[in-house]
């Protein structure tokens, strides 16, 4: 579960930088997508952990949930439970939600086939998004869906510094403030493009 997240907790922090490219322009934006799909061995390098990693993570989630599930129903209330914040209750819905994010995202933007009207943007990655996100509905989903990823990566970092066993009473509080901010990073990142072009902001 902590390895797969990692891979995945950082694949969305590069991802996000590289989206912001679109703040500089189509040039920038346009320029990193070709470079990208023109390195076909760090494409597929990077498509291959990445699928691997998501169906690690899918499968450790789901025993992971069902194993809290059982000792929940069965056993006595454990201090743990003490301590569950929202973010850590409802890690299998965020989680679930994501995934649907993704299979849309896949969809919308690398096979193209829904969402976009039928108009063909070639290597016009910046054209693609600007119309993406010109539909309300379509920026409003991926905004929602941000916000819980947010709340899915504050406790899912948490999580690893505690499998690293670095999360004792002492460092606690200061690595859970460390999770948030990184989930807050990445989410705002993410946001501030659909919300850019839902005001009008990019164009
Ligand atoms: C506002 C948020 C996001 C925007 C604007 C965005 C934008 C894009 C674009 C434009 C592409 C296609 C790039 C290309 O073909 O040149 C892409 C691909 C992709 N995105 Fe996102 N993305 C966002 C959020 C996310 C999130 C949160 C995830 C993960 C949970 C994600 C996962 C992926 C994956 C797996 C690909 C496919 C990469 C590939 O193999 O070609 N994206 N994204």
């Amino acid at each position: 579960m902590a390895l797969s997240g990692l891979v995945l907790a950082g694949f969305v922090l590069g991802h996000m930088s590289g989206n912001l490219l679109m703040f500089k322009g189509p040039e920038a934006i346009n320029a990193y997508a070709a470079w990208l799909h023109a390195n076909k061995g760090l494409l597929w390098g990077a498509r291959i952990v990445l699928v691997v990693s998501t169906l690690a993570h899918l499968w450790t989630g789901i025993q992971l949930t069902l194993e809290n599930r059982a000792s929940r129903d069965g056993g006595p209330a454990v201090d743990a439970t003490r301590r569950a914040t929202l973010s850590s209750r409802t890690m299998p819905y965020s989680g679930v939600v994501i995934l649907a994010f993704a299979v849309f995202h896949l969809l919308h933007y690398t096979f193209r086939t829904v969402a976009l009207g039928g108009v063909e943007f070639g290597d016009n990655v910046h054209g693609m998004l600007i119309a993406g996100f010109s539909s309300k509905p379509v920026a409003v989903f991926y905004i929602v869906s941000m916000i819980l990823l947010c709340l899915h990566l504050s406790h899912g970092v948490s999580s690893v510094f505690q499998t690293l066993g670095l999360r004792n009473e002492r460092w606690r509080a200061r690595l859970d403030c460390l999770a948030q901010l990184y989930a807050w990073v990445v989410a705002l990142g993410f946001i501030s493009i659909p919300l850019a072009v839902l005001l009008g902001l990019l164009k």
